[in-house]
């Protein structure tokens, strides 16, 4: 058991947009998410995610080129499946893309992206990344159908969403740890590898480490809430720490 820690620092650049979304011209703009990286690095991350929303609240393009040219592990772009951003990714070239929902109607019920009802719109792109040399990976729900959809689109990896455990107690918390295993499951016996990731803490997240053949976990808030107090470095080695 154990994990590789993937580290979102999308909540770097909030708090910068939140004092320069309107002046980024400005000098010294701080905090810079770029910075975190590179610290999340020395704290033994595998990899930085960052998510390039359509309407760039917090991480907005120059970052994405910036982390690519600056970090020496992998870069992950989370990003949803829309034109002008599949366009960035095959011009950035990331190593790994993850597919994440970001409109209603790519939402299953519990949050991961729907790729039974979008696997006609999510064809195209895959096989694009796929023809770029970039890995592409599924942020969906631990289901069945899901995995058996990742399946069919030739997915090389899932990303399971931890949301529903994360934000539940108790016996029904339990029930969301078993869907989880149960996914990871078929997905390991399809051949897909195993990520997941949202809403895991310091406290809520070794249970998640019984998931079989899971690889990497990616983990932003929690990480970048903690570094306030002991640093970006020391909070990525805490949670390194606690997923060996
Ligand atoms: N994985 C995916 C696909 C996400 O969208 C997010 C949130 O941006 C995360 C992981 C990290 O979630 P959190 O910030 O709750 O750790």
């Amino acid at each position: 058991m154990g994990a590789q820690l993937g580290v979102n620092i999308d909540h770097v650049a909030t708090v910068r947009q939140a004092r320069y979304a309107r002046n980024a011209s400005s000098i010294n703009i701080e905090p810079d998410p770029v910075e975190a990286a590179l610290a999340a690095e020395r704290g033994g991350a595998v990899g930085i995610t960052a998510h390039l929303r359509q309407d760039r609240r917090h991480v907005v393009d120059r970052d994405i080129f910036r982390l690519k040219e600056a970090i020496a592990t992998k870069l992950n772009l989370e990003m949803g499946n829309s034109p002008e951003i599949v366009a960035i990714a095959l011009k950035v070239l990331p190593s790994d893309v993850c597919l994440v929902p970001e409109s209603r109607e790519e939402v299953t019920t519990e949050g991961g992206l729907d790729c039974v009802t979008h696997r006609a719109a999510l064809e195209p792109t895959l096989k694009a990344m796929r023809d770029a040399g970039i890995r592409v990976s599924l942020f969906i729900d631990p289901e069945p159908a899901q995995i058996a959809a990742a399946v069919s689109l030739g997915a090389p990896v899932v990303e399971l969403h931890t949301g529903a455990y994360a934000e539940t107690s108790g016996s029904a918390r339990e029930a969301e740890l078993g869907r989880l295993i149960a996914a990871a499951h078929l997905a390991a016996e399809a051949g897909i590898q195993v990520n997941a990731g949202h809403g895991l803490n310091y406290i809520n997240v070794q249970p998640i480490l019984q998931l079989p053949k899971l690889v990497e976990l990616n983990i932003g808030h929690s990480i970048v809430s903690r570094a306030l107090f002991v640093g970006f470095d020391q909070a990525t080695r805490e949670m390194v720490a606690l997923l060996s």
